[in-house]
């Protein structure tokens, strides 16, 4: 088939798609709370007369498309959850929930999907192979994504190859980036609580002061990856939050550091965790204090499959010769979708969104987040020639 076909198929349905996601946008729900989100989502895919799931990890939703022709399994996975942000970019579509906001395009991404599932049932007699498409509640820092394997997205019927993406607004329409190998970091979650001895502000020789202690240890942690860590390897250490006394005359016995890992896991993960608690102890003790640090691991590192991006990059330089394809962008923002990815072959595209002239190009996670919603049919037709060239083994 020439999958060219999406092109001109999902511009047919662009009203539709972006109609769908304003109403989306209108509508945010936080992870684990799309009710309203996966009703709709639920329902499109019952009219298409699909085999569906409902209620997976709360609230998500998969929906089986299986194709006439025998073949592979792909899993094609779209989020669906917002963000507790008030939002303020005045769109006459803007958020009617106080305080919760599509501001990372997954209402854009649920709409594409709903698409997707549209354009691959058009051609379902010739589809070789059955499509398992993925409505993720939850990738917000909640691990849906984790909730929906253990809950078995990855069995009944086990995908041979899975596909996501997420708008990029940092990069043009047009420019679509694929990243043979790691694409986006692992997440780990910094606990610490430094146990001193509090007394008299007046009188700190009394005490064991863990605020002083804290902030050695907010500083010191800065050398982890600008001394011990070889500079051609990335990895980040942020911390985000403090707590500490409640009173100006008094030193605390306690005070708490909260923060965020990232690495792209293997030897600078073991080794950026090693000297993070080296650091904290070290430091708490010398300061007459006491440090626990509790590291979790949120999501492993995004790695895609090598072999399966270089036949994506290759199928989009054949079916969109407009797009710009960018096999370099690597970030350190992480996703849960590497949690479907560990133990099937996978590929994780980033699609540019951006429109500086339009006004359309703040950051995500920003009030002011908005993509340009020319992009949504694009994406859409780019996900369905994906998934349709994988189930043909082309
Ligand atoms: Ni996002």
């Amino acid at each position: 088939m020439n999958l060219s076909i999406f092109q001109t198929e999902s511009e047919a349905l662009a009203d539709e798609i972006i109609a769908q996601r304003r109403d989306f946008h209108r509508h945010p729900e936080l992870g684990f709370q799309e009710h309203r989100t996966a009703g709709i989502v639920a329902d499109a895919m019952n009219d298409l007369g699909l085999k569906i799931c409902t209620g997976v990890a709360e609230t998500g939703v998969i929906a089986l498309l299986k194709g006439e022709r025998p073949g592979p399994t792909i899993l094609l996975r779209f989020d669906m959850d917002a963000l507790p942000i008030q939002e303020e970019t005045g769109a006459s579509y803007a958020s009617t929930f106080d305080g919760v906001m599509h501001a990372c395009g997954h209402d854009g991404h649920t709409a594409i999907g709903m698409a997707v599932a549209k354009l691959l049932h058009g051609h379902r007699q010739e589809l070789p192979g059955t499509i398992k498409l993925v409505f993720q509640p939850a990738e917000e820092g909640l691990n849906g994504a984790e909730r929906m394997v253990e809950e078995g997205v990855l069995l009944d019927p086990t995908p041979d190859y899975t596909l996501a993406m997420h708008l990029w607004n940092g990069k043009p329409v047009g420019w679509i980036g694929v990243t043979p190998g790691t694409a986006m970091a692992g997440s780990e979650r910094l606990e610490i609580e430094i146990a001193g001895r509090g007394g008299h502000g007046a009188a700190p020789h009394q005490t064991a002061d863990p605020v002083l202690a804290t902030a050695q240890v907010i500083c010191a942690l800065q050398s982890v990856v600008s001394r011990n860590l070889d500079p051609g390897k990335p990895a980040v250490v942020s911390v985000t939050q403090i707590r500490a006394g409640d009173a100006f005359n008094i030193i605390p016995s306690r005070a708490f550091l909260g923060g965020t890992i990232r690495t792209f896991g293997g030897e600078v993960r073991d080794l950026v965790l090693q000297r993070v608690k080296e650091i904290v102890c070290g430091i708490a003790e010398a300061m007459g204090c006491e440090a626990k640090v509790k590291i979790k691991r949120l999501t492993p590192p995004v790695i895609n499959n090598q072999a399966l991006a270089i036949r994506i990059q290759s199928l989009i330089k054949r079916v969109f010769p407009e797009a710009i394809v960018d096999s370099e962008e690597v970030v350190m923002g992480s996703e849960d979708m590497a949690f479907m990815m560990e133990d099937v072959p996978g590929c994780y595209m980033f699609v540019g969104s951006g429109n500086p002239a339009k006004g359309l190009d703040a950051p995500h996670h920003n009030p002011h987040y908005d993509f340009d919603e020319v992009v949504l049919p694009k994406a859409s037709a780019l996900m369905a020639a994906a998934a349709w060239m994988l189930l043909e083994g082309e």
